[in-house]
């Protein structure tokens, strides 16, 4: 296994990628409260919500009073994801950190979660990087289907790394490889990651990977051997695009914290603290939620010994 940094960073995207899917509507005040207490947990940044169409995303559709109503620590990066200009300008009107703009490597999951041609989304994005710019506003280029697609498969990564080129060219701060759908296997995330890195600073670059398929985990130890230091999570490995069939959660924020602690890898993030945020989770989204780390305990975690232990060994 190829050993990577020791400091790593983690962006929370629960209150987004995680609520959008959410089947009952979290009310405002409870995600306020919800962002608050990840606010305290040490992240870099938080993805709070997202400046979509109310129609394509109805859970997030509150994404203005939310971003106006959460305390802001100020080492905390709060972002939030933008597809389209009128997104820009919503966001602009109640101040972000950081736009986390969006479009897939793939025409066809592009066509469905966005309603547009990558030509389009292409553009808008270019648009919106040259007006966050003229803001001084830093803006990151989510790249979903990066590992592959539910509608059409495979994903050259040759075509991945020319649209991250270009988004870096026109002035974008980063760029996210998005496995949308967990499709993404180790090997495959060492070579998409490998190949960025002979191009772009691997400071600018994030891994944003789901669990679909039980290889999240192992897809974030192959990006961290390449050099990848930046990962999106959500608590309780919430999340999913409600335009991509088959899509469940995120890494789960939990396991990803627990995983590198354990390799004394520094996360910045209070795994206690988050537990006892995770612990909530199911109150929060009104369904049943399980977290292995919350039923089993952390690694050291130890249990008493059996009570009869004591007294079979006693003679
Ligand atoms: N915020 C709020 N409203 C928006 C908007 C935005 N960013 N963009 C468009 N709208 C509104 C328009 O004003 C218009 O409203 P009207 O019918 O009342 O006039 C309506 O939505 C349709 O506008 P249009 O430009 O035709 O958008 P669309 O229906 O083609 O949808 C997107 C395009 C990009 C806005 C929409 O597909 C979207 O928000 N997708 C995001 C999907 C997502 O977040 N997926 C998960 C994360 S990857
Ligand atoms: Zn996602």
């Amino acid at each position: 296994m190829k050993i990577g940094a020791d400091n790593i960073e983690i962006n929370e995207v629960a209150p987004r990628d995680g609520l959008q899917i959410e089947p009952q509507l979290v009310p405002t005040a409870d995600k306020i409260a919800f962002i608050d207490q990840l606010s305290t947990c040490g992240f870099r940044r938080i993805e709070v919500t997202s400046f979509t169409s109310p129609r394509a995303i109805p859970a997030l559709a509150d994404a203005q009073e939310v971003m106006q109503g959460i305390r802001r620590d100020p080492d905390v990066i709060y972002t939030a994801l933008i597809p389209n200009l009128k997104g820009l300008e919503r966001a602009l009107a109640v101040g972000i950190d950081e736009c986390n703009i969006v479009m897939s490597c793939s025409e066809t999951h592009n066509r469905a979660n966005l309603r547009m041609t990558r030509a389009q989304s292409k553009q808008q994005l270019l648009d919106i990087i040259e007006q966050a710019q003229a803001h001084n506003l830093p803006c990151n280029v989510s790249l979903s289907t990066a590992f592959g697609c539910p509608f059409e498969g495979d994903i050259a990564p040759e075509q991945v790394l020319a649209l991250s080129q270009e988004f870096m060219a026109a002035g974008a701060t980063g760029i996210t490889l998005c496995d949308t759908t967990g499709m993404a296997y180790p090997t495959q995330v060492t070579q998409l990651c490998a190949q960025h890195i002979a191009h772009i600073p691997a400071s600018a670059l994030t891994l944003h990977l789901h669990n679909t398929r039980g290889m999240a985990l192992a897809n974030a130890l192959a990006g961290w051997g390449e050099g990848i230091t930046r990962f999106d999570a959500a608590a309780g490995g919430l999340g999913g695009c409600p335009y991509a069939p088959g899509a469940s959660g995120n890494v789960s924020t939990e396991e990803l914290v627990h995983m590198f602690e354990c390799m004394w890898i520094n996360t910045g993030v209070n795994l206690n603290r988050l537990l006892d945020i995770v612990k909530d989770l199911p109150a929060l989204v009104q369904r049943p939620l399980s977290s292995p780390l919350l039923t089993a305990g952390t690694r050291l975690q130890t249990h008493p010994a059996p009570a009869w232990l004591a007294e079979h060994f006693a003679a």
